[in-house]
């Protein structure tokens, strides 16, 4: 038996957890893989629980399985305590316990949401793009940090520190992911202000080397952010660091349609692989059924596909979603404004899919 550890952790991560778990174990039944299912806390769960945001037999549990299907974290409860403490810090150790250095974060535009998007269909239609993430290093993780007295001013200090080693690995999965799509890859750097970039760009180089047939280009993040409204459809893979891809990945999430429909994969060197959708836990509409699930049941295909090594099973759930959309039902989070159409909630959503993937 394959096991999975659920984190649905805080706001509406339990709900959508709920269904992307629903939908994940029945496209696993189709298929004729064997699932078993542990539960465990994270983030402000988990601080009201045990005091702090993850406890190290939770890492213990996630390492000993084959993959980790989260929710979301954080939520203005927690949102008074100090950065070390806080729901967050629980999801960053985890993805940093777990070794997990790159993430992956597919945008692409369902055909029946290219109206459903702020940006005219003309310009969104064909959006195929994916965010490669540097996820365990960089201005979240480095030293020194904190905040500081100096005489009579308080500092705060972060710092963006990359070694050569970190960069290269990142940059090779950017290569890698290339080639497998159309072999276009987008560095997104800020060379001109920063020495940290300008090392990007040299490692970057080196390692294209190895990757003649990938077209590379090196985009400053601030006009790489431009042309992402402007011509989405240019973007094949970007590689990034892990503070320019958290912007950019919301970004290029809302250029598809919602942040309620994005995906991510979260993986390492080799072993478990941490699923989450890129929405954060919209405490606004947490336990009101509202929230969009899509973006974690497409977080669920994505472990089908890369840890368990089930394309066929995570392609049954893709074009569930598909019909699902493609059948009119949306939730509110893809209704546009002034857009008088029927709402479908969390649990329906999930169901609808559910009906889809069992077909
Ligand atoms: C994300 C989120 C997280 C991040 C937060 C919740 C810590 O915004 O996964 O994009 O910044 O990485
Ligand atoms: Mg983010």
């Amino acid at each position: 038996m394959t096991r999975i550890v659920l984190l649905p952790g805080d706001g509406i991560g339990p709900e959508v957890t709920r269904e992307a778990r629903r939908v994940l174990e029945r496209a696993a039944e189709v298929h004729g893989i064997a699932l078993t299912f542990e539960e465990a806390l994270i983030g402000g769960a988990s601080i009201d629980a045990h005091g702090t945001p993850l406890q190290d037999e939770v890492v213990d549990l996630c390492r000993d399985s084959a993959a980790v299907l989260l929710g979301a974290v954080g939520g203005p409860k927690w949102d008074d305590m100090s950065v070390d403490l806080r729901p967050e810090k629980g999801l960053l150790s985890i993805r940093k316990e777990l070794g997990l250095f790159a993430n992956l974060r597919p945008a692409s535009i369902f055909p029946a949401l290219v109206h459903a998007s702020t940006l005219r269909p003309e310009v969104v239609e064909g959006i195929d793009m994916l965010v490669v993430r540097e996820l365990t290093g960089g201005l979240y993780f480095g030293e020194p940090r904190g905040i500081e007295r100096n005489g009579p001013e308080r500092v705060g200090v972060n710092s963006m520190v990359y070694s050569d080693t970190e960069i290269a690995r990142i940059a090779r999965i950017g290569f890698e992911s290339a080639m497998r799509r159309r072999k276009q890859l987008c560095h997104m750097h800020k060379a001109n202000v920063l020495e940290v970039s300008q090392l990007w760009v040299e490692v970057v180089e080196e390692v294209a080397k190895d990757y003649p047939e990938v077209e590379l280009d090196h985009q400053l993040v601030d006009s790489g952010a431009m042309f992402l409204v402007k011509e989405p459809r240019r973007f094949d893979v970007i590689v990034t660091t892990n503070m320019f891809g958290d912007i950019i990945s919301d970004e290029a999430a809302m250029v598809t349609g919602s942040l309620g429909m994005l995906p991510s994969a979260s993986l390492g060197e080799g072993g478990v692989g941490l699923y989450e959708p890129v929405h954060g836990s919209a405490p606004d509409i947490a336990g009101t059924d509202q929230a969009n699930p899509l973006a974690a049941i497409l977080s669920a295909a994505m472990l089908l596909e890369h840890s368990l090594d089930a394309p066929a099973a995570a392609a049954t759930v893709r074009d569930a979603v598909a019909s699902v959309l493609e059948a009119g039902h949306r939730s509110g989070d893809l209704v546009l404004a002034g857009e008088d159409r029927p709402v479908t909630g969390c649990a329906a959503m999930g169901d609808l899919v559910l009906a889809e993937v069992s077909r």
